[in-house]
């Protein structure tokens, strides 16, 4: 099949190279000429496992970049996604107009495209959205109708930062929704090598896939805030919350994935999207209070790690060590990440903060943000002089930390992540053990 794909970051990218591997021709359209190069020299713009390998297989062959709508006319795709990002205004809201200007331009081009191509948004967009905004905008620039001449459907995506490629070989579920037939049998055939395999398919209409993707982020943050409320409680009576974890995991009914207590969840979906369904839903006169509340307890998770601390020692005009930037381990991305929260509670109690991540461009990346935080390359120097260290994320090296906390000057360490082992001669503080 013919596929184009408006936008080229981390969904637009992955979902490229891998439909290029499902033997689909793939033209990806972003206004970002930098993208557009790198992408044609057969480069990730983003850094994912297995991604640089793909694009370098099929950039060039199956796989072409432009920054020009107009090359879609020739290229005449079957089906064009739409994958462009939704920023969150200051009410906690999405800002569509990205996506909106996105389907304007595709919409200009669409009037000489032939066929019946199909319009597929694959952008996280509250229940609505792609009906009442992407629909409209395609139909205005284009002069052709939905459902008549084009059509129009949602395919949200459940890729994980670090594990993208791989997600999207072996997904849970595919999610289809749309009020076409055609556009139903055009989903199914660009995703059919996963169908042959038995991936379940839910086949609903736009609004319902459009909701599916939120609430499932919603559903596994607010697992999150929960086990980290529980823990919270556990700490509080001297319980391992870990203990307690891994036993109501084994109930199916829980289930043992994202039982991990501690310093919170970040990333560019989380934090986002509930707070985006939380506004949707108090616009639509419901006020979900459950999700509020996750919301809440995952801003309380590293004030209460700084309290953790205060309790132990008076950082101010201390040095201090951060060990963790990244908003997860496996990835450079440091958007949301509860290193911020900490770093800034360190600042205002007047500490020199000192911090390290594993991952070099999670250092890059914060450091844009903190430009006076001193940066390290490794955790011995980082942990060197330091009154305490506060640990945000567990990177599988921090297990082997041990010696390298003799270099601190003072002996207190946070973990926010149950990462570091306990021992002897160290003031250790598990945030929910
Ligand atoms: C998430 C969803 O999993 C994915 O389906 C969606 O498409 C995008 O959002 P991602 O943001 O890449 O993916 O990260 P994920 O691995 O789900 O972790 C999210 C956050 O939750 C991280 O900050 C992680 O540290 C935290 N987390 C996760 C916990 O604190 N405890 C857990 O037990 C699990």
């Amino acid at each position: 099949m013919q596929i184009g794909i408006v936008g080229s970051g981390y969904v637009g990218t992955t979902v490229a190279a891998c439909l290029a591997d499902f033997g689909h021709d793939v033209m990806n359209v972003d206004i970002d000429e930098s993208i557009v190069r790198a992408l044609n020299d057969g480069e990730a713009p983003v850094s994912e496992p297995g991604l640089d390998a793909l694009l370098e297989r099929y950039a060039g062959e199956s796989l072409f970049a432009t920054s020009d709508y107009e090359d879609l006319v020739d290229f005449a795709p079957d089906v064009v996604f739409l994958a462009l990002p939704t920023p969150t205004n200051d009410d906690g809201s999405i800002d569509t107009s990205i996506v909106e200007a996105g389907a304007e331009a595709l919409g200009t081009v669409l009037a000489d495209i032939e066929g019946h191509p199909i319009v597929v948004v694959k952008s996280t967009v509250v229940p609505g959205t792609t009906q009442d905004v992407v629909g409209p905008a395609l139909e205005r620039e284009s002069g052709k109708r939905v459902g008549v001449d084009f059509g129009l459907a949602v395919n949200p995506e459940f890729l994980k930062e670090g594990s993208a490629v791989e997600d999207f070989n072996d997904p849970d579920k595919l999610v289809f929704g749309t009020d076409d037939d055609r556009a139903l049998e055009a989903l199914e055939a660009v995703y059919a090598p996963l169908i042959e395999e038995g991936t379940p398919v839910v086949d609903t209409d736009l609004r319902a896939a459009e909701m599916i993707k939120y609430a499932n982020n919603a559903f596994l943050a607010a697992k999150v805030s929960l086990i980290n409320d529980i823990g919270n409680i556990c700490k509080e009576f001297g319980i391992d919350a870990y203990e307690v974890a891994d036993a109501i995991g084994l109930d199916d009914r829980i289930g043992e994935q994202f039982l991990r207590s501690g310093a919170g969840w970040g990333g560019s979906c989380f934090p986002k999207d509930t707070k985006a369904i939380v506004a949707a839903a108090r616009e639509q006169g419901y006020d979900p209070q459950l999700l509020q509340a996750a919301i809440d307890v995952n801003d309380r998770q590293p004030q209460r790690m700084l309290d953790l601390l205060d309790s132990h020692v008076d950082v101010e005009g201390e040095r201090v060590a951060v060990l963790g930037l990244a908003f997860k381990p496996g990835t450079d991305d440091v958007r949301n990440s509860r290193a911020i929260p900490i770093i800034e509670g360190l600042q205002e109690r007047g500490a020199e903060v000192i911090a390290y991540d594993p991952n070099v461009g999670a250092r890059d990346n914060m450091a844009e943000r903190f430009p006076d935080v001193e940066f390290l390359a490794s955790a011995s120097p980082t942990l060197s002089g330091a009154a305490a260290a506060l640990v945000v994320t567990d990177w599988p090296e921090f297990a082997d930390l041990d010696r390298e906390f003799d270099l601190m000057s003072g002996n207190v360490v946070v973990d926010g992540r149950r990462i570091v082992e306990r021992r002897d001669g160290l003031v250790y503080e598990g945030l929910t053990w």
